[in-house]
């Protein structure tokens, strides 16, 4: 745990969270003199006897995960009980997996133990969620500490010091290069997005509708289901948002794709004056495919958007510390522009991000629970292995596994040119912009098989079976997709996963 987040917020030292080390976590508690003035809780985190038992637990998990080093099927006396956890899941739920996945409830970095006995190579994490795979001996330390709070959830009116160190991390991050300066911690994507709506809303009230891009995601509420571009997703909801859409860049188009949004965008802007509240963007769309714009087509709408006070608004739940930069928007340098920003995932507990112009009046953002203690204390030691960690830049480590994912994926193709069949276009053209692999950061899609829903799910599955877990994004072309844990994934790891890919490809293709 991290000893701000337990001690005094009255003591004169300044928090640890300021600094760059990154102490192991024993290291992070002053063992030596638990001040007798202070707080109990500090004298407890403070503890050689807290700190003793953390590292022996710790110590152990290490010792049982060091036998987890590669994929490995299933263990045939487990199949049973396995199935039955299946059955239950699907009894309980009223709906069956879409993944035949239950865990055992340990794995060593990217590697994780089924409750089936088989080990797999975790490459979507929850969908984008653990950045340090299972298992990490660091944020188990983390939680252990975390879990000897008072309390299991910390809310709006009662919190602890460590909702704090998230948040004031959380915001001294995203402050560079733009005006964002507070934030509202919640606990999902969806809720930071609800929250990030309503302050752009009350802001430019009483503007009532919402542009967002074709293709978009942004989570499940029933408002976020109807501005998120699913059909499926908003099946027999009554729709009350008022939403417009915006075509995402297309590679096929290059230039012309801009001209051709600024023009739409205008059209939208004249068609309803004055009406519109914000623009919501994903920077590189997550769950639409995995799709990416240069920065003159953000700059062009986002210079629209200035122009006629509509708040312009990143939706990086998926995009946060995964890409070259902690926030993307810094990465394509369009800090300037942002008003509102979206986080989740990664960072364990999510959150609505603002400028000092779009702080909501006081009542519009609160709710029982900002988060469990858990949660926030190992976010906030995520946000500081994140910014202390070298993820970032044009050679940080995001960027070299995606060129080490990006290396595989080049050999696969070379390989196998009959699996990577030509990908319609929706206007009929052929494309020639889009090769078969490629993201950013630690975003990675691979497109086999003609981008054809039937025959990536099939892929999906067969990857499974042999020991990938990866997931599709995309809504046609459907693509292969990967979200490693960027913290403990090694450029070489790949070299198993694509083993794995290519012996499940091939069984597909076989039929
Ligand atoms: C871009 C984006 N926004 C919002 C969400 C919703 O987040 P959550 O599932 O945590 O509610 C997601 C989830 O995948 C997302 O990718």
């Amino acid at each position: 745990m991290l000893a701000t987040s337990v001690a005094d917020p009255h003591t004169t030292e300044s928090p640890p969270m300021t600094t760059h080390a990154t102490p192991t976590p024993a290291a992070r508690t002053s063992s030596s003199n638990p001040d007798p003035g202070g707080t109990k809780a500090a004298a407890l985190m403070a503890s050689k006897a807290v700190s003793a038992s953390i590292d022996a637990l710790v110590e152990e998990l290490r010792r049982h995960q060091s036998a987890l080093t590669g994929a490995r099927p299933a263990t045939a006396a487990l199949q049973e009980t396995y199935e039955s956890w299946l059955a239950r899941h699907a009894e309980a739920r009223g709906k069956a997996a879409l993944y035949p996945y239950v865990g055992s409830g340990i794995g060593n970095g990217a590697l994780v133990e089924l409750a089936d006995g088989s080990v797999k190579w975790d490459m979507i994490n929850g969908i984008g969620v653990h950045m340090f795979g299972h298992s990490d001996p660091d944020m188990v330390a983390t939680a252990l500490r975390a879990a000897m709070s008072d309390t299991v959830m910390e809310g709006n009116l009662q919190f602890n010091a460590d909702s704090i160190v998230f948040a004031e991390t959380l915001v001294a991050e995203a402050a560079r290069g733009s005006r964002l300066r507070h934030c509202f911690v919640t606990n999902s994507g969806c809720m930071a997005n609800e929250s990030a709506l309503k302050i752009c809303l009350q802001k430019n009230h009483p503007a009532p509708r919402v542009i967002a891009f074709a293709d978009c995601f942004m989570g499940r509420s029933t408002t976020m289901a109807q501005i998120g571009d699913s059909a499926a997703g908003r099946v027999g909801l009554p729709l009350n948002v008022l939403v417009d859409y915006m075509p995402f860049y297309d590679p096929e188009h290059g230039t012309r794709s801009i001209d051709y949004a600024v023009w739409h965008l205008r059209q939208m802007i004249a068609r309803y004056p004055g009406q519109y509240a914000c623009f919501v963007m994903e920077l590189v769309q997550g769950e639409g495919g995995f799709n990416q714009a240069p920065r003159e087509y953000f700059v062009a709408l986002m210079e629209v958007c200035k122009e006629h006070g509509i708040a312009v608004w990143a939706d990086e739940v998926q995009t946060f510390g995964r890409t070259e930069s902690m926030f993307h928007f810094q990465q394509l340098d369009l800090g300037a522009y942002v008003d509102v920003a979206t986080i989740g995932k990664m960072s364990q507990a999510c959150a609505a991000i603002y400028s000092e112009e779009y702080n909501p009046k006081p009542g519009l953002l609160s709710g029982t629970f900002i988060g469990g203690a858990v949660e926030l204390q190992v976010g906030a030691r995520v946000l500081e292995r994140m910014r202390d960690g070298g993820y970032y830049g044009p050679d940080g480590r995001n960027a070299r596994l995606q060129e080490a994912f990006r290396a595989r994926a080049a050999k696969l193709v070379e390989s196998h040119p009959e699996w990577f069949t030509p990908v319609p276009h929706p206007s009929g053209l052929r494309r020639v912009n889009t090769p078969y692999f490629g993201g950013v950061g630690g975003m990675m899609r691979l497109t086999p098989f003609g981008g054809d829903k039937g025959m990536v799910t099939k892929a999906l599955a067969a990857m499974f079976e042999e020991g990938v877990v990866a997931f599709y994004c995309g809504h046609g072309p459907f693509h292969v997709r990967f979200l490693p844990p960027v913290g403990v994934m090694e450029p070489d790891h790949f070299d198993e996963v694509f083993e794995i890919t290519e012996r499940a490809f091939a069984r597909v293709a076989a039929g």
